[in-house]
């Protein structure tokens, strides 16, 4: 070797040595499983759901007719379409004169000129994306009808497949009047296979005019409640172990204009009772899933409310004037307060009674509004103070949040939101660790790594587990947080905003790998946070050491954002743990890997044994990785 080549490897020596020992240097983290650091919430996971993407109606709620209050749009009553078999003839048009209540006061006027019973007339309604049937199955049905006369006679009600018209289910409704009133029917399926490619006949065998309002049709639904919740997504929600359910939004709650907020009063009591309101996200809400049914679906899933209220701002730039003219909306909110968690003695819990159910909800957490630094009047600050005091004054011990900073009043807790991407959150997995511990609580009300469509990849879910490591560490003032939107009806024209969590047709759901990471993180919790250290570790991998006090268990959350697997130390200092743990692992090959209808479990928790543990383990968490290691502590 010349003089001239050894130079010129001493310089490549001194350059790439420190980058060599990086890589073998070992990556130590040490845990003093004996000091605890902080408290971790009970309530740090939750659900944050509004009406978007078709979450409720065409998604959660299990209502299978689609538009079936009949509202039109001009001249066109979407979702509904003409049958006239052989040579029927009918028409229909909305009856602006006639309807089965105030709330619904028209109705579709069916007029059929021709019909028979080889040649029956009448309308279609294809649901949701397709009305998804499965074999031996009831489902039960309603409809509110008036005839001109008896000669109408009944109503044939089918359950058809598209594809070559089969009647899989069907029943009659007989004896309709020319007055209003309710009918109920069931349909059964036999032994066919599962299908959402169906649709829902309603016809007539003679001429005449029928008027029909409120059609609908439900599978059994979670619990068998009536009205209820699809089961598959209820399941699912249930598998998040969810603290609490904030609703019902985000922009559904305040709507594009002041008359389209969410009016709780005129989402409670019977269905025929309730009117329907366009949302912001371009769509009619039925408001079949109203006030009372989300307070049930908290109950089911043994969830806290955390209800939000309108706080008088609309999305539009519209507000209303703190003062003498919020004084009606403040008025409103002690209303609900009222009907939510009132005795029957009160006038809004024996409303709530006479709905169906007398015993009241525990209610700690109520938001004022939501998103309101958007509205450029500045007027929130005293929007929240007029609820806030008005509030306080006849519920003292109820937590009140703010969506934005208020400085004439302490809010109890501020609701932080952020929608990023996954390097974003990479980069500020500490944005909590210096926060005031004197200030107001935190609810990061709607978080979530925004890549991937409809669904979150595996990237987006990095970036999500990264994140959830500092609110854990964090959260002894990170009350509450919850991914949103959580659900996603994935059919074309479904989804209003990408990433969600869920996605779903009529028949199937499945689980985006950002939901499993939610799933494991809320699984194995625990109650406070240990005292730790990392000591080398690039900047793509993140921690979260906690321990479940009652069950003497520790739980090691480790995600390896890199493309390449780390190499840890790991020393537990201070106690002896068992020499078996549970290893919790989701991984995929790369960031763009995913979960679809189709392939629905290409990234799931898969669960395995760590052995030899001691007081130190070498542990690899792949590339790509997100793990939670459970150890007991002996
Ligand atoms: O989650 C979607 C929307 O994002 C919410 O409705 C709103 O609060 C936020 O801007």
């Amino acid at each position: 070797m010349n003089q001239k080549t050894f130079v010129l490897l001493i310089a490549i020596m001194a350059v790439m040595l420190p980058a060599a020992l990086a890589q073998v240097q070992p990556v130590v983290l040490t845990i003093h499983v004996d000091k605890p650091v902080s408290k971790v919430s009970p309530t740090l996971y939750g659900l944050m759901t509004e009406e978007i993407n078709y979450s409720y109606d065409g998604g959660l709620y299990a209502e299978m007719v689609r538009n079936r209050t009949f509202r039109a749009r001009r001249r066109d009553v979407p979702y509904w379409l003409l049958v006239e078999d052989g040579n029927a003839q009918v028409k229909m048009e909305i009856d602006q004169q006639t309807g089965p209540s105030e709330a619904l006061n028209y109705s579709l006027r069916l007029e059929a000129t021709q019909a028979d019973a080889e040649n029956q007339a009448g309308v279609l309604n294809g649901g949701y994306w397709g009305m998804p049937l499965k074999p031996n199955t009831i489902y039960k049905g309603s409809f509110y009808a008036k005839a001109d006369s008896d000669a109408l006679g009944a109503v044939n009600i089918e359950l058809v497949t598209d594809a070559d018209g089969q009647a899989l289910a069907s029943t009659t409704v007989s004896g309709l009047t020319t007055a209003w009133k309710q009918y109920h029917f069931s349909l059964k399926t036999g032994a066919i296979q599962p299908s959402s490619a169906n649709h829902l006949v309603l016809t007539v065998k003679h001429a005449g005019t029928l008027w029909l309002n409120l059609v609908s049709l439900f599978p059994p639904a979670y619990l068998d409640r009536d009205n209820g919740n699809r089961i598959d997504l209820m399941q699912k929600l249930a598998a998040m172990h969810p603290a609490f359910l904030r609703f019902p939004g985000g922009n559904y709650l305040e709507g594009d204009h002041i008359p389209e907020r969410y009016e709780w009063k005129k989402t409670i009591g019977p269905q025929v009772d309730r009117p329907t309101h366009p949302s912001p996200w371009r769509y009619n809400s039925s408001d079949g899933l109203g006030l009372l049914e989300f307070l049930e679906w908290c109950e089911d899933l043994k969830m806290q409310p955390v209800l939000a209220v309108y706080g008088g701002y609309s999305m539009a730039q519209e507000h209303v004037n703190p003062g003498p003219d919020l004084d009606p909306y403040v008025q409103d909110t002690l209303d609900e307060l009222e009907y939510v968690t009132g005795g029957t003695e009160t006038k809004w819990g024996a409303v709530r009674a006479q709905n169906g159910h007398p015993e009241p909800f525990r209610l700690t957490y109520v938001e004022i509004g939501n998103e309101d630094f958007f509205d450029r009047s500045g007027s929130y600050d005293g929007r929240y103070a007029q609820f806030y005091k008005a509030i306080k004054a006849k519920y003292a011990d109820l937590q009140l949040i703010a969506t934005m900073p208020v400085k004439s009043i302490r809010p109890d807790v501020i609701d932080d939101h952020y929608y990023r991407r996954a390097t974003e959150f990479f980069r500020d997995t500490a944005h909590y660790d210096k926060t005031d511990r004197h200030g107001p609580k935190i609810f990061v009300g709607e978080w979530a790594t925004r890549e991937g469509s409809p669904t979150p990849n595996f990237g987006a879910t990095l970036g999500d587990a990264a994140w959830m490591t500092g609110l854990e560490r964090n959260s002894d003032i990170i009350v509450m947080a919850a991914y949103a939107p959580l659900l996603v009806n994935v059919n074309p024209g479904g989804m209003q905003w990408e990433t969600d969590l869920i996605g779903y047709d009529a028949l199937r759901s499945y689980g985006s790998p950002s939901y499993y990471a939610q799933v494991m993180f809320s699984t194995y919790l625990g109650d406070e946070t240990l005292d730790s250290k990392l000591e080398g570790g690039g900047p793509k991998l993140f921690y979260s050491v906690t321990k479940d006090t009652k069950k003497n268990r520790l739980y090691l959350k480790l995600v390896n954002a890199a493309s390449t697997p780390q190499s840890i130390n790991v020393k537990f200092a201070g106690a002896t743990l068992a020499n078996r743990g549970k290893l919790v692992m989701l991984r995929a090959h790369g960031t763009q890997a995913t979960n679809t209808l189709e392939e629905p479990t290409n990234i799931v928790p898969r669960e395995s044994t760590l052995r030899n543990i001691g007081s130190e383990f070498h542990y690899t968490a792949p590339a790509y990785s997100i793990q939670v290691i459970q150890i007991d502590g002996r």
